[in-house]
């Protein structure tokens, strides 16, 4: 090495060329771009946490377990506490399944369009990523995707149902054909349900301890616990055995395990919540189905897809114009002059249906 001259670090190799997740944030009066909740958590959920935190002993490390709060979501769901795995944010569930189940040598499958970070954090864990295709209308094809699994032998399958960012439920035969499919080469089921409260249906009744199915769940989104960052799996008790080996020691610290267990306190709150947001979902579809501009996809999430016929980032930005942010997808691969609008508040969705009455006829001509 020449004197003097120092040599930079570099991350490894297969790093150096990926991009970072980006989700732009622009400050403006309605934001309808990243799926939160448009309430603020119920006023008695936040006097109960304030309470239960000032009786906190915060020289202490926090339960390394999380057992009440694994309890209390066992509870609620009617699974065993052994099946229970909490991390901070569904994403660091998802990075520790990887963690556990994916690594060099190993493969992912996802299936596109689908949810960024699936593919992005099994790259960043030196998993090689499959992608597996959907139908037109975003469906997965059992039979085909079945036999990709079977095929491509991943170690690691996930399944995003409702689907971000289409909306799209997977039907129960899809996911036991996958299952299937699944336990024949020895992979792991990951069928990611961030949106699963606001769905007909749940994967979490395939859950047990004799396959290798796994739901994951967010706090993010019906909690209207974005800030707290709490998620959490379903798994066969022997999965989150693996886990627990893998996640740092007292990641999740004790305030987020409160705010956990006393969330689930307010659960008719929360119902009542996802049932606005559900018929909110179903008010904006109908309003912006009704555009001939506009092509738009069935949805079981707290979103809904939609398609330009015509320029979709010139309508994504006369919609930034009048103060309304959703998140443009016009440009990615397979999402041609696609928006993803995130329901909001009543007075939200009317500023953007607003917004878009006033648009669509000049961005349509
Ligand atoms: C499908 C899906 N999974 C997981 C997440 C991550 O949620 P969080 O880490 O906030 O729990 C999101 C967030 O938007 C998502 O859309």
């Amino acid at each position: 090495m020449t004197p003097g001259i120092s040599r930079r670090a570099l991350p490894r190799e297969d790093l150096q060329a990926l991009e970072g997740y980006h989700s732009p944030q622009i400050d403006v009066p309605v934001r309808l771009n990243t799926n939160e909740s448009p309430f603020a958590p119920p006023p008695g959920f936040i006097d109960e946490w304030l309470a239960a935190l000032r009786e906190l002993t915060f020289n202490r490390y926090p339960d390394r377990a999380a057992r009440d709060l694994r309890e209390a979501l066992g509870t609620h769901l009617g699974q065993p506490t052994e099946r229970l795995f909490c991390a901070n944010g569904s994403n660091e569930v998802l990075q520790t399944l990887l963690l556990t189940y994916g690594g060099a040598s190993r493969r992912a499958l996802v299936f596109e369009p689908t949810y960024a970070l699936h593919g992005h954090i099994a790259r960043l864990t030196g998993t090689d990523v499959v992608e597996g295709e959907r139908l037109p209308g975003f469906l997965l094809d059992p039979d085909a995707s079945a036999a990709l699994v079977r095929d491509t032998e991943p170690s690691i399958v996930f399944v995003c149902s409702p689907n971000n960012p289409t909306g799209t439920v997977e039907a129960r035969d899809t996911l036991v054909a996958l299952a299937d499919a699944a336990a024949d080469v020895g992979a792991l089921l990951v069928v990611d349900e961030a949106y699963g409260e606001f769905s007909h249906w749940s994967a979490l009744e395939l859950v047990d301890d004799s396959r290798s199915v796994v739901v994951v769940r967010t706090y993010s989104k019906v909690w209207s616990m974005a800030a707290l960052r709490l998620g959490f799996a379903v798994a066969p008790a022997w999965v989150v055995a693996e886990l627990e080996k893998v996640l740092l020691p007292y990641s999740l610290s004790s305030p987020t395990q409160l705010a956990g267990v006393i969330a689930l306190r307010h659960r008719d709150e929360m119902a009542e919540r996802v049932a606005t947001l559900i018929n909110e979902r179903e008010r904006v579809a109908a309003a912006l189905n009704a555009r001939p501009e506009l092509r738009v996809f069935p949805s079981g999430a707290n979103f809904v897809l939609l398609q330009m016929h015509g320029d979709g980032h010139a309508l994504w930005n006369a919609l930034l114009e009048k103060g309304v942010l959703v998140r443009d997808f016009s440009r990615w691969p397979r999402l041609p002059e696609c928006l993803r609008v995130t329901i909001g508040s009543r007075v939200e969705n009317d500023a953007f249906l607003t917004a878009m009455r006033e648009v669509l006829p000049e961005v349509a001509a």
